[in-house]
C-alpha cells in the first residue's frame, strides 16, 4: 500500500492506493450486458433507448471499480441494471460464479441482502416519513434479523458512519438532516446487510463541496474494512482517479476505455477519455477561464445511435471502417483495453 497526499476540493487529504493485484478472485462478471428502455407510441413499441448495449467487464473482491461518463451515457442504467432493480435486455451477470441477470423469488432475496446502493440524492433515496432508525430497521427486518440484533446494528451502522451519538440521530426524519448527514444514513443502510457489492452512483455530487471529500474517505473506509467491492459511478474524472483501482470509461451505451486508476489517467488511450481529461477543471484560479480545444458536437441520442463507433461523428482520427463497423475491444497493455480502431493491428 502507498500513501499519496493530493489536494482536493482544497483540502489535503491522504490516500492509501492499493496496487492493482491480478491474484484478487473476481466477484462480479458482466458479459454482452444490453438494458434498452422501450418506445411507446398508443399501445407499440416504436423503438429502444439503447443505454447500455453490450457491456463487458470484472469486478474484483475488494476492488473500487470506476465507471465515468458524461450524463445520460448509461451509467445509472448500468448500475441499476446490476443491482438487478432494472431487468436486463440481454447478457450475463455472473456473481461469484452464478448468472444472476434473470433470477426471481428467493434467489433475488439473497442477491438484495448481498449487494447494496447509495444514490445521488438522498432525499429522493429517503422515505421522507420514515426517521433513521426505522430506515436502517427495515432491510435488516426484511431479512430476518431478530429485533434485539437489529437493535445493536442501528447504533453500530450509525458509528461507523460518524453519525455520533447515535441517539441523537435514531428519531430524526430526512428533513431534519443536512444532505451531508443524509447521506452518512444511505452509506450505513447499504453497508448495514454486510453486502458483498455496493453500487455508489454519484455518491457526493449533490453534496456541498465542503463534504464531499470527508464522505468519500469515510466510504473508502467503509469499504475497506468490511472488504466490500464497489462500483463508484460518477461523471467527475477527478475523484474517480483517487478512489478507483481500475476506471472504466462510458460512452453511448459502450464502455470504450477500461485500465488501471493511474494508467488511464496518465497514459490514456482513447479519444474520448483523453478529451474527458482534457476537460477536467483546472484547480487553479489563474487557468479558470484558460480556452479548451474540446470534440465537437453533442453525444448521439441512445434510441438512433451512429452506426461503427459512436464517437465517430466527433472523432478528430475518424477513418472510414469507424463509420461502419463497431470496434472490438483491444487489449493495449497489461490490463489496459481500448474500444478503438487506431489500436487494431494492422
Ligand atoms: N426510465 C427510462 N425510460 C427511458 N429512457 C431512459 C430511462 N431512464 C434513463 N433513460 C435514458 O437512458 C439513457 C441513459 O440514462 P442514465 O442511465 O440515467 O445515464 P447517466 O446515469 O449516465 O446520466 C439516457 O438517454 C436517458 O434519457
Ligand atoms: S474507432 Fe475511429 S472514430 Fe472511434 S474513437 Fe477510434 S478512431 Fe475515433
Ligand atoms: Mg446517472
Amino acid at each position: 500500500m502507498l500513501a499519496l497526499h493530493r489536494k482536493i476540493g482544497g483540502m489535503v487529504v491522504k490516500i492509501s492506493k492499493t496496487f492493482i493485484n491480478d491474484d484478487r478472485e473476481n466477484l462480479l462478471e458482466v458479459k454482452g450486458l444490453r438494458i434498452w428502455y422501450p418506445i411507446r407510441k398508443f399501445l407499440s413499441i416504436v423503438g429502444y433507448v439503447k443505454a447500455v448495449d453490450g457491456v463487458s467487464f470484472s469486478v474484483k473482491k475488494g476492488e473500487i471499480f470506476g465507471v465515468v461518463g458524461e450524463s445520460g451515457c448509461g451509467k445509472t442504467t448500468l448500475g441499476k441494471g446490476i443491482l438487478r432493480l432494472l431487468k436486463p435486455t440481454s447478457g450475463h451477470i455472473y456473481f461469484e460464479g452464478k448468472d444472476v441477470a434473470r433470477i426471481k423469488g428467493k434467489k433475488l432475496k439473497w442477491y438484495r441482502r448481498v449487494t447494496g446502493i447509495v444514490q445521488q440524492d438522498p432525499y429522493g433515496a429517503m422515505p421522507p416519513f420514515m426517521p433513521v432508525k426505522t430506515i436502517l430497521e427495515e432491510p435488516l427486518k426484511i431479512h430476518g434479523v431478530s429485533k434485539e440484533e437489529r437493535k445493536e446494528r442501528v447504533i453500530k451502522a450509525l458509528e461507523e458512519v460518524k453519525l455520533t451519538p447515535p441517539e441523537d440521530f435514531l428519531n430524526k426524519y430526512p428533513h431534519m438532516l443536512s444532505g451531508g448527514q443524509l447521506q452518512r444514513v444511505a452509506i450505513a443502510r447499504a453497508f448495514i446487510l454486510k453486502p458483498k457489492l455496493v453500487v455508489a452512483d454519484e455518491p457526493v455530487s449533490m453534496l456541498d463541496a465542503s463534504v464531499r471529500v470527508e464522505t468519500l474517505m469515510l466510504f473508502k473506509e467503509l469499504q475497506k474494512k468490511h472488504k466490500v467491492s464497489v462500483i463508484y459511478i460518477t461523471h467527475d474524472f477527478s475523484t474517480s482517479k483517487y478512489f478507483s483501482d481500475r476506471i472504466s470509461v462510458m460512452y453511448a451505451g459502450h464502455i470504450v476505455e477500461l485500465g488501471p486508476a493511474r494508467k488511464v489517467m496518465s497514459d490514456s488511450k482513447h479519444p474520448y477519455t483523453s478529451h474527458l481529461i482534457k476537460v477536467i477543471p483546472d484547480p487553479d484560479p489563474k487557468n479558470r477561464f484558460v480556452f479548451k480545444e474540446t470534440l465537437p458536437g453533442e453525444p448521439p441520442s441512445l434510441a438512433n445511435p451512429p452506426p461503427g463507433c459512436r464517437l465517430s461523428p466527433r472523432c478528430p482520427y475518424v477513418m472510414n471502417i469507424c463509420k461502419e463497423k463497431e470496434p472490438p475491444m483491444i487489449r493495449v497493455s497489461q490490463e489496459q483495453y481500448v474500444k478503438c480502431w487506431l489500436y487494431a493491428r494492422k
